[in-house]
């Protein structure tokens, strides 16, 4: 296996904690985890960086604002952020902060090996800043003498005593890594932006302050204590710090970075300081840097000093995190800004993942099930459906190029051709028809082909959706792993025989918005309730009575209860309500309750929920409770209710 040597470095922008995150720092960081799962998938050794950006003028502010010490108030942000990608089981090696030691002792290391290089010089800065952006801009860039181009706030005027790189010394330089590395920046389109830019002329750039103090100092040798280091040379550092740069050095074989995911708002940063700073630090250039567009509202871009955001938590929690992952990916073109609409995401769950993928498995199960016991064989699929095999091929071969160019949205659209090759093949085939007359082996073989391409399509698309393909390619009796991989789609090698069992559809209709949105917040609130403020974000109040009667909750009567061996917090409840068999609830209340306690009790049920499997049991319904200080304790009805009374 050749690839299994080649290595990936990974990173996301290192994300600054003045808030905490929206939708559009999730994209960025599940197209690092879709590209870092999918290196993993094909041997390569992976490295995936993600982190907090905590020093600047713009990080001071807001934690005044808050009326909270800097630091407490970085530490608590960024730990907002680790929690949410821990959440939504983003897969990254390393999640660096900007205030960790090793970092700050590498970005000095790095300051003074381009003053030993010569690159670095001591002058007065004078023109404009933009806090929110953390950018200079000279007079003649600005929108009516002081607002800032780049996101129309007010500038404020600046002239201190700085350190400055000499960027202008690399325009020759910069122009020629464009010209010879034609997918340095992707999509190709954003290189010309860059090269224009730079055609128009550099000037060097201040990387030092004297203003304030929240941020790295310069080494000691400069003596010059009153100068931090300028935000954007301390972020850019990450890259390499995160690997042990000026430190131990430990992680540096992975470098340099196969990809640098980013915002196209932060293009200039990476597309020309940080290949300047690396020539200037002799080290190589990332391979590419892939900047994709903007998660709009109205038409206006998302973020967090606006206020318009969308809580990326609550949409994963009403529509399943795979899903979302899928939609993101597939919605919107690489590079492109997208208006993000819950009814689009519906849209596609019903549509591409319900009726396409999911509907697809559910036909194999139904129909291997009613013929042939559930078993599936795959060793005639070649004799019958050669074409339909060959044409699967086609668009497989297309795919992982794709990736590689950060194209999603054509690799995802790609990857449902094979399903439409085989929705296209029942219908054409018709196998209650075969089985009727009596073309058995052709039938089986029609149920081998689909199988064969919800194999193929689940190892392709596991790196988008890790979880719903580990539960495809389980139905279809194995394990997704870099082996299988090798096996089924690199050496076209056939599944082993298998049967099916039934199961719940995996993607179930949604009819309605699942969400209701608030409007926007007009300003960053007042200084009370901060705490409250950090933890919840815009995005979701009120629900409609249709919304809360999507549940179905019941009274139910524990007719059963025993303890779960080797689980501390575990009970195992049979809880009857008026099913022909009682509902298996497997319920965290063991510290509790006694399952003597509970026999023979009432409790109120969600009846409507998604089987899940905890300890390897499964639970079919989940009782409610309320717990504070005190402990918890079961909500049930104040007179004993007839077994299935709903709730309401
Ligand atoms: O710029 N749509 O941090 P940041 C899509 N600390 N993506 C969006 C987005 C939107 N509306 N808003 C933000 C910084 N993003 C610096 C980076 S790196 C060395 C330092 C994503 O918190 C997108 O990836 O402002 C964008 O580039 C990034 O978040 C900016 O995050
Ligand atoms: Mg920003």
């Amino acid at each position: 296996m050749s690839s299994c040597h080649k290595s990936s470095y990974i990173t996301t922008p290192i994300y600054y904690v003045n808030d905490v995150a929206h939708i559009g720092h999730a994209y960025t960081t599940i197209i690092a985890d879709t590209l870092a799962r999918y290196s993993r998938l094909i041997g390569h050794n992976t490295f995936f960086l993600t982190g907090t950006d905590e020093h600047g003028q713009k990080i001071e502010e807001s934690a005044k604002k808050r009326g909270r010490d800097t630091k407490e108030y970085a530490d608590e942000i960024s730990a907002t952020f680790r929690t949410l990608w821990d959440e939504f089981d983003i897969s990254y090696d390393k999640f660096i902060r900007t205030t960790d030691e090793y970092h700050k002792k590498g970005v000095q290391k790095a300051f003074t090996t381009m003053h030993e290089n010569g690159d670095i010089y001591k002058d007065t800065y004078k023109g404009h800043y933009c806090i929110s952006c953390e950018t200079f801009f000279p007079e003649l860039q600005l929108v009516d003498g002081e607002f800032c181009p780049d996101c129309g706030k007010s500038t404020n005027i600046v002239e201190e005593e700085s350190y400055f790189f000499r960027l202008s010394d690399y325009e020759d330089r910069l122009l020629a890594w464009y010209r010879d590395t034609p997918d340095c920046i992707l999509p190709r389109s954003k290189r010309n932006e860059v090269i224009r830019f730079v055609e128009g002329g550099l000037n060097d750039l201040s990387v030092t302050r004297t203003s304030f103090d929240w941020g790295v100092k310069i080494p000691e040798s400069f003596d010059d204590p009153k100068h931090v280091m300028y935000v954007w040379l301390d972020a850019l550092m990450n890259y390499v710090t995160a690997l042990g740069y000026g430190d131990d050095e430990k992680n540096m074989e992975f470098w340099p970075a196969r990809v640098h995911l980013i915002g196209k708002d932060i293009l200039r940063f990476h597309a020309i300081y940080w290949p300047a700073f690396l020539m200037s630090l002799d080290l190589p250039l990332p391979k590419h840097i892939g900047a994709h567009g903007w998660w709009t509202r109205n038409g206006e871009k998302m973020s967090k000093s606006k206020g318009n955001v969308v809580n990326p938590k609550e949409v994963a929690d009403a529509y399943g995190l795979e899903n979302f992952r899928y939609f993101m990916l597939r919605e919107v073109p690489f590079g492109g800004d997208g208006d993000f609409s819950q009814k689009a995401l519906i849209d596609r769950i019903n549509s591409d993942l319900g009726n396409d993928l999911g509907n697809l498995l559910n036909r194999l199960i139904g129909m291997s099930g009613k013929y042939f016991e559930g078993r599936v064989e795959c060793d005639l699929v070649e004799k019958y459906y050669k074409a339909e095999l060959d044409e699967v091929q086609i668009s497989l071969d297309k795919l992982e190029p794709m990736l590689f160019e950060l194209q999603l949205h054509r690799y995802l659209e790609e990857l449902w051709r094979p399903l439409t090759v085989a929705n296209r093949a029942i219908d054409r085939y018709q196998p209650w028809t075969m089985i009727k007359e009596g073309k058995t082996e052709e039938t089986m073989a029609l149920n081998g082909l689909i199988a064969t391409i919800l194999a193929k399509v689940s190892l392709m698309l596991h790196a988008v959706m890790p979880k719903t393909t580990t539960i495809i390619c389980n139905a279809l009796g194995f394990e997704i792993t870099p082996e299988s991989f090798e096996k089924v789609i690199r050496n076209g090698e056939i599944l082993v025989p298998f049967t099916t069992a039934k199961r719940d559809p995996l993607f179930p209709r949604i009819e309605g918005q699942l969400l209701v949105e608030k409007k926007p917040a007009e300003e960053p609130k007042k200084s009370e309730d901060k705490k409250k403020e950090v933890k919840k974000t815009e995005g979701i109040a009120l629900i409609g009575i249709d919304q809360f009667f999507a549940t179905s909750l019941k009274i139910g009567t524990i007719v059963k209860a025993e303890e779960v061996k080797k689980s501390k917090k575990l009970l195992l409840l049979q809880v009857d309500i008026g099913e022909d068999k009682p509902r298996q609830v497997v319920a965290g209340i063991k510290e509790w309750y006694s399952p003597d306690d509970l026999v023979g009790t009432q409790a109120c049920l969600v009846a409507n929920l998604k089987p899940a499997k905890l300890m390897g049991m499964k639970s079919e319904g989940m009782l409610l409770a309320a717990k504070d200080a005190d402990g918890l304790s079961l909500i049930r009805p104040e007179k004993p209710k007839t077994i299935g009374t709903p709730i309401s």
